[in-house]
């Protein structure tokens, strides 16, 4: 699927191109299933503007949409150890809505045992942010109050299930539909923000995981402990001045007071790829996919997470 202009979803087309070449250390994996993401929206849209960076500033240098797949490798460089042709792996690497994909051989891993194609494509950049985001950005040691804002989401789904897994005890929000859902990942909590404000409820949190940034910095200090931690994972609602106060302020904000206001950026390696692997081999995350969507639908698929309440990952299938 391609698009040789930045714009709406809608302009992305099924047509032929060659497949990617591989360097030395290239896989070429032949892609089964792609895992999309709010950030491939904002690729295809080239905006918010920063994406252009990396993107290509005038108008899209690769033009097709996807970070995440799984698949089997059809071909790999002189120097790469870890894989062989045949192998089904899962990873991240430039353009999955395609029959073929490149990348590095540190951006995949064998794929989990017991899951789909499907599956194990809807975990690599959703699964990373929470799992960076928890053990590395916020420290999470057992015994510890999370919230998760936008629990039932994409990046949500797993970090309630891996703040579990670290032995945290969990609170999670999202809308009434889905509440059983978040309950069923073990989150002890669950608050319904139709309902009720996690900002007013009176309650402290030692980490407060914040994907949908609804809330002002003042509202989600008040619910952190002193020397708690604010993780913020999106402060991409609002548009030009005003987002770039909202991604700067946590960080000016931060070094004059005793709780933690950090953003980051998730990174795809194979190590933490190998992590959700073996949690995964042994039962403690699962992915949640909402929907599936044909490869000429992908379109659709990236409308839909547009929308803003995707259940878990919306996964293309080929
Ligand atoms: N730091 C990183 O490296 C990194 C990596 C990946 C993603 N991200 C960022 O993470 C953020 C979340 O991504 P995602 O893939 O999880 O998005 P998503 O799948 O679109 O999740 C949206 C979720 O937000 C929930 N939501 C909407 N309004 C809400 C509200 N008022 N209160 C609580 N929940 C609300 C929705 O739940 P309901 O349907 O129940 O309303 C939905 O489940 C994005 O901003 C993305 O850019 C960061």
């Amino acid at each position: 699927m391609v698009h040789d202009a930045y714009g709406s979803p809608e302009l992305l087309e099924l047509r032929d191109i060659d497949p990617p070449a591989i360097d030395e250390d290239g896989v070429l994996v032949r892609v089964r299933a792609a895992g999309l993401q709010v950030g491939d929206c904002f690729g295809v849209r080239g905006a918010p503007f920063a994406m252009r960076l990396v993107s290509g500033l005038l108008r899209p240098r690769y033009g097709v949409p996807g970070f995440d797949l799984a698949g089997q490798v059809e071909a790999v460089g002189k120097s790469v150890k870890r894989f062989q042709p045949g192998d089904e792996v899962f990873g991240a690497c430039r353009g999955s809505c395609a029959e073929f994909a490149s990348t590095g051989e540190n951006q995949l891993a064998l794929k989990p045992a017991n899951l789909t194609m499907e599956g194990a494509a809807a975990l690599p950049t959703s699964a990373l942010a929470a799992l960076q985001g928890l053990r590395d950005t916020g420290s999470l040691r057992p015994g510890q109050k999370v919230l998760i804002n936008g629990a039932s989401g994409g990046v949500g789904t797993f970090a309630v299930q891996l703040a579990k897994a670290f032995g945290a005890e969990v609170t999670g929000v999202c809308s009434t539909a889905n509440v059983e859902l978040v309950r069923s990942l073990g989150a002890d909590h669950v608050v319904d923000y139709t309902r009720e404000d996690f900002a007013r409820r009176g309650e402290r949190y030692d980490l407060i995981f914040d994907n949908v940034e609804n809330r002002s910095l003042s509202e989600c200090r008040r619910a952190l402990t002193p020397g708690g931690t604010l993780i913020l994972n999106s402060g991409t609602g609002a548009r030009g001045i005003e987002m770039l106060i909202r991604l700067v302020k946590p960080l000016v904000v931060s070094p004059f007071v005793r709780q933690k206001l950090r953003r980051y950026l998730s990174t795809p390696n194979h190590d933490d790829l190998v992590v959700l692997k073996q949690l995964v081999e042994s039962g403690k995350l699962r992915p949640v996919v909402d929907r599936t969507f044909p490869l000429v639908e992908t379109s659709e698929a990236l409308l839909h997470i547009e929308g803003g309440h995707a259940r878990g990952k919306v996964v293309v299938t080929l």
